[in-house]
């Protein structure tokens, strides 16, 4: 990001800067009396102009409202916004309003020009440090992720001037180190850094990120980050039997890339490792079952799970967690061609299971299934995949929230609570064993699609088949452990068409700091 984000003691009112945003809660100025005391401040060096202009502007300090005030030179900062967050609830663990209004500040800097922006939020809401830290991240995260713009492309680009974030707190019993309000600014700079890593990968058109663009990507962020690549090429991924992957890539004139990312700490015990699968296809066009062209307008974010677990690699290099963590995904595009694979091919993958494929639409379980199976080997304590996988989703969900998939409780609450916690959206979606007989095929083990209801639980169900190497010879050997796993359908949140708070239209980074939450706290539970 351009600008550098601080931690700073400081008095609002004196506190010299280019604009000053002052958030502030509901209630904050009530029938004409000012019950915030830094307000209050405010309007005694202004000569009581904040009682005056909030009183003509209705200004109470509701969720939205903002306040404009000049200072004159009779205050520190030259410009002041006063902020509305609204009530404070506390079932607004995630701090998203903070976030949403950092967000906002920033775009006021832009419009300003400002070179320095000082935010200022409500003190002691809450005594405790952890909270305080908390407040510092979501700020911060808010201030770099609402200034995002994908504007290379743009002749006319209109660059932010700000230079310099100050978070101002007024020293107080309850107030944890500097240096620890400054680490949790670094951490939130860090995590806003690693979103829009992903917005620009998805934001990218598919004539750029191709295949082997994305693996390069890979190799650029693991080399930057500190975390190993491998990239494997079309003979590779034959070698390990992926012909899955391969099917789905055979229409395309790119060759598909198969990429493992991973990190290790210097001792750990390799059953505690995580894995990350991400779909990461780069252009879905539908194949041979080609899609309008209005659905396919977008395509080229089908690889916003690819995006996010290398962008989650980044912070995983920085959070150093005491266990190795291990991010997958096989790049192609999907393409009609003479080529191409078609509606009534089988193909075995490399779990040895048989796929009837009725639609090459359908490409993005074929991929995963075989990356999947890949991920498995190693015998990982979890594993999360990432993917625009499905239509049917946003049907289910609405445009913004994820579906969450798993086989084990413990995991998908974990998930869901550090979704919650990082300002995502998700919801858990169910694995009806009873609905496994709409993914057979008279002719093979497994068929692609599952008919018209509940499309994103066929394609659930049909993933989970190639994490558990299903018994087929059942009675011969006990069954082996179960392996955690969850599936993240991020179709809906991973691209949006408006603006949304802290997230401008385009590609979001759904996933990374669901996935930096996650793993945070699994790294702190050891
Ligand atoms: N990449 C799409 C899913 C998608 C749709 C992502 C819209 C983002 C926005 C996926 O490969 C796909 O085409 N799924 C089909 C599955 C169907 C053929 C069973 C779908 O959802 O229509
Ligand atoms: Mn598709
Ligand atoms: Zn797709």
């Amino acid at each position: 990001m351009t600008f550098d984000t601080s931690v700073v003691f400081g008095n609002p009112v004196a506190h010299p800067c280019d604009l000053l945003a002052l958030l502030v809660r509901e209630g904050a100025v009530a029938k004409g009396k000012l019950a915030d005391a830094r307000l209050s401040d405010l309007d005694a060096a202004l000569g009581g102009l904040v009682r005056k202009v909030a009183g003509e502007e209705d200004f109470t300090g509701k969720d939205g409202q903002q306040l404009a005030l000049h200072t004159h030179g009779k205050a520190g900062p030259a410009r002041i916004l006063v902020i509305g967050l609204g009530k404070s609830r506390d079932a607004d663990k995630s701090m998203d309003g903070l976030r949403i209004a950092a967000s906002r500040a920033v775009k006021a800097a832009r419009a300003a020009g400002a070179k320095t922006l000082a935010l200022a939020w409500p003190a002691g809401e809450s005594a405790a440090g952890d909270f305080r830290a908390r407040e510092v991240q979501a700020l911060a995260e808010g201030a770099s992720l609402g200034a995002y713009r994908f504007d290379k492309y743009l002749r006319e680009k209109k660059p932010l001037k700000l230079s310099k974030l100050q978070l101002l707190v007024a020293k107080g019993p309850a107030l944890p180190a500097l240096t620890v309000l400054s680490a949790a600014a670094a951490q939130g700079q860090a995590v806003a850094d690693a979103v829009c890593l992903a917005r620009d990968l998805v934001n990218e058109p598919a004539g750029k990120v191709t295949p082997r663009a994305l693996a390069a990507e890979a190799k650029r962020a693991g080399a930057v980050y500190g975390f190993s690549v491998e990239v494997l090429g079309r003979a590779q991924i034959k070698k390990l039997g992926m012909s899955l992957f391969l099917g789905v890539s055979q229409g395309s004139a790119e060759e598909p890339q198969l990429v493992k990312m991973s990190w290790s700490p210097a001792k750990s015990v390799s059953a505690e490792a995580v894995a990350l699968v991400g779909k990461a296809v780069t252009f879905d066009s539908g194949g041979l079952s080609i899609k309008s062209a209005s659905g396919m307008e977008d395509m080229k974010t089908d690889m916003a799970g690819a995006a996010a677990v290398i962008s989650a690699m980044a912070l995983v290099a920085r959070l150093k967690p005491p266990f190795p963590v291990h991010a997958y995904f096989g790049a192609c595009e999907n393409m009609p061609s003479g080529a191409a694979y078609k509606p009534g091919d089988v193909i075995v993958g490399k779990s040895g299971i048989s796929v009837e494929i009725l639609n090459t639409d359908a490409e993005g379980r074929l991929v995963l299934a075989d990356v999947l199976a890949w991920a498995v080997e190693g015998k990982p304590a979890a594993v999360v995949d990432l993917a625009t996988l499905t239509g049917a989703i946003m049907v289910a969900l609405g445009p913004w929230t994820t579906g969450l998939f798993s086989n084990d409780d413990a995991l998908a609450e974990e998930l869901l609570s550090s979704a919650r916690a990082a300002g995502e959206s998700a919801w858990r979606m169910p694995l009806p064993p009873e609905m496994e007989e709409l993914i057979k095929s008279p002719i093979a083990d497994l068929k692609n699609t599952g008919g018209r209801y509940g499309g994103s639980i066929n394609a659930a169900l049909f993933l989970q088949h190639f994490i558990q190497p299903s018994g087929k010879s059942a009675g011969e050997s006990p069954a082996p452990a179960k392996i955690p796993w969850a599936h993240l359908d991020i179709a809906g949140p991973s691209s949006i068409d408006r603006e949304r708070g802290y997230t401008p239209r385009g590609g979001t980074g759904a996933g990374v700091r669901l996935l930096a939450e996650w793993l945070r706290r699994r790294a702190s539970a050891h």
